[in-house]
């Protein structure tokens, strides 16, 4: 359920279950949208030019619109964390109270929103926006006419960068409903349910990936949370269920992240290439721009 008032803890009041994009007179406000806003109107403008669906298109608005006062422009402007949406006469914040706490945080005037699980950051947003993120980590192991299989799905980012190589289709596994929710709201997501060559799975990929057939995939790109989230996503067991579904030749790009590694000088990725190469993976190597391990099946 989506979301909160913006400025009380109420119930969530929105419902959107059957994840096909939904925000067709929904206008998304951020901080920026709100200061370009309230600027406007300190300069008694009657009309502003701004996105009003989180930098991905502009549109030349009236200054005096009954959506919001300038009384929630204010409070918007003053979170510089959340974002917020107008949708039948209210306006909520893209937030969602479920198991956890879910919200999308803006990352720039013209960059997607990344996604923050109890307060957890999901998507890089420091030297990189998430989307040109997603694209290298695509860049690394989807090609035209391949048949892929993603581990965490998200946001769909990654997904939407795979079929930007022109990828023949993608299923893509979420474990988590409400992240499939949020995400039906989001318009940087817009793709992830309206192309037909995506195939979203709301499991668990630990479970899921055993009933899969073996030999079915040309590629795999597993993106988990850090491994103190999700260490069943990092396991030599784990891998070798990926393994299984791979072709001969196929390639794996595993985001590892480098958690620890500045503090106490640990070297999850070491551990992470050494589990790879013990279930049979070959050409293991780190991919240090995309923060992960790159790794082929050997071909037949
Ligand atoms: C780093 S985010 C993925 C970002 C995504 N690739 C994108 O481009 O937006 C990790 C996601 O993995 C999901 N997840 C965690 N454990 C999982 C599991 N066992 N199976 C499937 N999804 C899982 C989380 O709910 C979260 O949405």
């Amino acid at each position: 359920m989506l979301s909160h008032p913006i400025d009380s803890t109420q119930e969530p009041t929105y419902n959107y279950t059957d994840w096909k994009y939904p925000t067709c007179g929904m206008r998304f406000i951020d901080y920026h949208a709100a200061e370009t806003i309230l600027a406007a109107l300190e300069d008694n403008l009657d009309e502003v030019e701004v996105s009003l669906d989180l930098g991905l298109s502009m549109s030349r608005i009236s200054t005096h619109q009954k959506d919001w006062t300038v009384e929630d422009l204010e409070k918007i402007a003053a979170d510089k964390d959340s974002i917020y949406f107008t949708r039948e006469n209210q306006i909520l914040k893209a937030a969602l109270s479920g198991r956890r706490f879910y919200k999308l945080m803006p990352t720039g005037l013209h960059s997607p929103p990344a996604l923050l699980i109890d307060g957890v950051l999901m998507h890089r947003m420091k030297s990189i926006d998430p989307m040109s993120d997603a694209r290298s980590k695509a860049n690394l192991c989807a090609q035209q006419g391949s048949k892929m299989l993603e581990i965490c799905t998200g946001l769909g980012y990654s997904t939407i960068a795979c079929l930007d190589k022109n990828v023949s289709d993608i299923v893509t596994i979420e474990r988590d409903e409400n992240v499939l929710e949020l995400a039906s709201i989001n318009p940087w997501s817009k793709r992830l349910f309206e192309d037909d060559r995506v195939k979203i799975v709301n499991a668990d990929a630990v479970e899921e990936i055993v009933s899969f057939e073996e030999v079915s995939f040309d590629a795999v790109l597993h993106d988990p949370p850090r491994f103190s989230m999700s260490s069943d996503l990092y396991t030599a067991e784990f891998y070798a269920s990926i393994f299984r579904v791979l072709k001969p030749g196929g390639v794996l790009f595993h985001y590892v992240g480098t958690p620890g590694s500045k503090y106490r000088g640990k070297d999850l990725q070491k551990g992470v290439m050494k589990r790879l190469r013990s279930v049979g993976f070959e050409k293991v190597e780190r991919k240090p721009k995309a923060l992960g391990v790159l790794a082929r099946k050997p071909p037949v």
